[in-house]
């Protein structure tokens, strides 16, 4: 039986331009540590390959930071080593103001997509994600001070981030270019996307995918974890076991595998993880029947 496609080769962020490795790393539990130990996972993932570095500008008060604290961090990272910033393609986000919780008026992105710049000291970001959708943002005012920001070279390419298909549609009716990415959860823990037409609009439209939370947060990790998931940790073991690599690895070969060219991000902020997980996923071989026992798992539920 043919084997699905899991390589190495970059994929694309949509229709950007831009392509980058299938993995990515994320910065959202980067906050709190010292410089010394920030600039070595930095160092760490461009070295084994990752090219795409997602951060946020709310990332930082979940590992009891202040706002802003990773990518503050970061900025430190970058400003001390020159040479970094040229070899990364840079994300980040906005668009939660914690409390309100959402704000993508025009006002409130231009403050916050320059104090991303401040903090990152950068002049760029290359992929400006919106966090989550404003309920009260009308998309042609979002898409307005995007365009401006865009203008003025501050961002590069525009993403979203935990948008419906309907929220991404009214945005990018309002803009001229298409929306480089979209970054929903996914994970075999988290399958919606599968199902709710999100990742078919992203085929649809060359829209780039961008995995969160692709091992479930750490619930896919290697520990036995709690009942909730007990099938699906077993059936990842058993073709781990088949495949000579870990659980997390086969969860990651599981997204890499989708048609829609999905870029997991993964947030592991312990080096050698990083290696590991990166060397060992794109070993996986899995068929079409793995793929579906996989999900089949995860929902509980055989396909008729
Ligand atoms: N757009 C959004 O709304 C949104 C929301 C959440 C996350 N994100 C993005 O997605 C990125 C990844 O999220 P995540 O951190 O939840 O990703 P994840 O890769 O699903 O989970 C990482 C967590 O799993 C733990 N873990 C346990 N065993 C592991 C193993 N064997 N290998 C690797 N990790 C293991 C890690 O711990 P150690 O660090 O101790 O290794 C870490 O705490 C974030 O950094 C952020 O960029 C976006």
């Amino acid at each position: 039986m043919a084997q699905l496609p899991i390589s190495r080769e970059t994929r694309p962020l949509g229709q950007s331009g831009l392509h980058v490795f299938p993995i990515a790393w994320g910065m959202w539990r980067f906050a709190g540590t010292d410089l010394a130990t920030a600039t070595a996972k930095v160092e760490a993932a461009l070295e084994v390959g990752v090219t795409l570095f997602d951060t946020a500008d709310v990332y930082g008060l979940d590992n009891d930071c202040p706002f802003g604290a990773a990518e503050a961090l970061l900025g430190e990272v970058l400003a001390a080593n020159r040479g970094l910033r040229a070899r990364m393609v840079l994300a980040t986000k906005g668009g939660i103001d914690p409390g309100i919780p959402y704000d993508s008026s025009p006002a409130y992105l231009r403050g916050a997509v320059e104090a991303s710049l401040t903090r990152l000291k950068v002049d760029h970001i290359d992929l400006y994600q919106i966090h989550r959708p404003d309920l009260l943002a009308h998309p042609a005012d979002t898409a307005g001070i995007l365009l401006a920001l865009q203008a003025e070279g501050k961002i590069g390419h525009i993403g979203v981030s935990n948008h419906t298909v309907a929220q991404t549609m009214a945005l990018q009716a309002h803009l001229p270019q298409p929306i480089a990415t979209h970054q929903p959860e996914i994970s075999a823990i988290a399958t919606a996307p599968i199902f709710d037409g999100l990742l078919d609009h992203c085929m649809a439209q060359n829209i780039g995918v961008l995995a969160w939370s692709p091992l479930g947060g750490g619930r896919l990790g290697n520990s036995a974890g709690d009942a909730q998931f007990a099938a699906l940790r077993a059936k990842l073991d058993e073709l781990a076991r088949r495949e000579g690599v870990s659980r997390p690895a086969m969860a990651l070969a599981f997204l890499l595998a989708h048609p829609a060219g999905i870029v997991p991000i993964i947030g592991t902020q312990t080096i050698s993880r990083m290696s590991t997980l990166l060397e060992e996923s794109f070993r996986v071989s899995l068929s079409r029947q793995d793929w579906y026992d996989i999900l089949q798992a995860s929902t509980g539920e055989r396909l008729p």
